[in-house]
């Protein structure tokens, strides 16, 4: 039996290394409980990449839910009999939604270096010239959503030229092709996107996937790093709240290192003292438990696990609420509609301390700033110092009011605006 081995307290910590390692949330190596969906992708790709005809397909479906691991990795590791080239751009790193035109020139040919303006005109040259197929992925696509939606209209009339080589795949976590204004780009376009839906992961995918994923770094051993009722647990937290899985991939990975650090303690202390090196003390090593979850998920909380997500309706989280009326107070009641963030976390303070609700920090809150701007309520340019970088609104009062549906707190906030400023 492992923990009797003398060498049983290396064994475990390294396995919590291992562990930690992979518990990563950039692109995984492999992706568990998406078959379904991996499947239409690739044949969706394998159709118009081995035929040569162009395509749209837009997927949709909340953070954290695999569309850009499926994606990437359909890319990374499958193979098509057709000729293609294959562009991705995250949407969230642009500008503006027109510079969108001008990123994709550019990719399509390095010297391109002409206006905004006349990019289009020249991508709609270019994607009809004889050539091989080209796959752009566009991650994040709520970025480009505009009030007249006209540069997503123009991105999805690409594929529908005569000609086109063009296969587009439009990834976004908020925008729902069955809103009001995105109805209109099925009815409009000639060829119609196809749609994909990625549900939340429910609590037992969460759990497999967590698993599967320390499995694939420590074997059998996944038990030694953490106890199978901590895993559903996590996946029970996780897929009540906001289903991220980004979340319970971070909280986990927080509470493997805390395991390591203790398991680690405890090996320099058994070796320090051999006399404490009896199987007793090897043991004192604990896989993530329960309760150390609960602790992670105590400090990494603020904004996900305190609001009672329940409300289908309302489903802004309280921090990120926070911030976008605070906004809201300075545009109307300061002197510009731009505010940097570092402005906008004082402020926000402010409003924290009147109402007696937890402040987070400058970099939880910039975080959550950038949560705010991928379901396109506000924009945030990105700057070497983050203080200094300017966030802005891109809906108006109304627009504000109908996303936020918590009139209470909006119009008492608004209401003692000039002190928050
Ligand atoms: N089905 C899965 N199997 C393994 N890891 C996954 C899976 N889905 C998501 N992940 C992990 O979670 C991270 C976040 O997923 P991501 O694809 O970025 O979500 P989305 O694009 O929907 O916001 C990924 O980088 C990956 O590490
Ligand atoms: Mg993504």
């Amino acid at each position: 039996m492992k923990l009797q081995n003398p060498n049983g307290d290396l064994t475990v910590t390294s396995n919590f290394t291992k562990a930690r390692q992979a518990l990563h949330t950039s692109t995984p190596g492999n992706i568990f409980c998406r078959d379904k969906e991996l499947d239409i992708i690739e044949t969706f790709l394998q159709n118009h990449i081995d035929n040569g005809t162009s395509g749209s397909m837009y997927i949709s479906g909340r953070p954290g839910t695999g569309k850009t691991a499926c994606v990437t990795h359909i890319l990374a590791n499958r193979t098509f009999s057709g000729k293609f080239k294959s562009i991705l751009i995250n949407c969230m790193l642009l500008h503006t939604p027109t510079s969108v035109f001008q990123q994709v020139a550019q990719q399509l040919d390095p010297k391109w270096n002409t206006t905004a303006k006349e990019a289009l005109s020249y991508l709609e040259d270019r994607l009809t010239e004889s050539g091989p197929m080209i796959v752009l992925v566009l991650d994040e696509i709520d970025q480009m959503s505009t009030r007249d939606q006209s540069v997503l209209y123009a991105l999805f009339e690409l594929p529908a030229l005569t000609n086109s080589r063009l296969i587009l795949i439009g990834l976004a976590n908020a925008l729902d092709l069955t809103d009001r204004s995105l109805i209109r780009l099925q009815s409009r376009v000639h060829f119609k996107p196809v749609l994909l839906n990625f549900s939340p992961y429910s609590k037992q995918e969460i759990a497999t996937i967590v698993s599967q994923r320390i499995q694939e770094a420590v074997g059998e051993d996944v038990g030694n790093v953490i106890a199978p009722s901590a895993l559903q647990y996590l996946g029970g937290k996780i897929s009540s709240t906001s289903g991220d899985l980004r979340k319970a991939i971070d909280i986990c990975r927080r509470a493997v290192e805390l395991a390591e650090t203790g398991a680690k303690k405890q090996s320099v202390l058994a070796s320090s003292n051999s006399e404490l090196q009896t199987s007793e003390s090897v043991q004192t090593n604990k896989c993530v438990s329960i309760p150390i979850l609960c602790k992670m998920m105590a400090s990494v909380e603020s904004n996900a696990f305190s609001v009672g997500n329940s409300d289908d309706v309302d489903d802004t989280p309280l921090q990120q609420k926070l911030i976008i009326v605070t906004l809201l107070v300075l545009v109307k009641f300061g002197k510009s509609k731009q505010v940097t963030l570092g402005k906008l976390h004082q402020s926000y303070s402010k409003v924290c301390s009147k109402y007696g609700m937890t402040t987070i920090d400058f970099d939880e809150f910039s975080h959550t700033c950038s949560l705010v701007e991928s379901r396109g309520i506000v924009i945030l340019k990105r700057k070497s110092n983050p203080r200094l970088a300017p966030i802005c609104l891109r809906l108006d009062e109304r627009e504000v009011e109908s996303t936020l549906k918590d009139k209470t707190l909006l119009s008492s906030i608004l209401a003692q605006g000039s002190l928050f400023v």
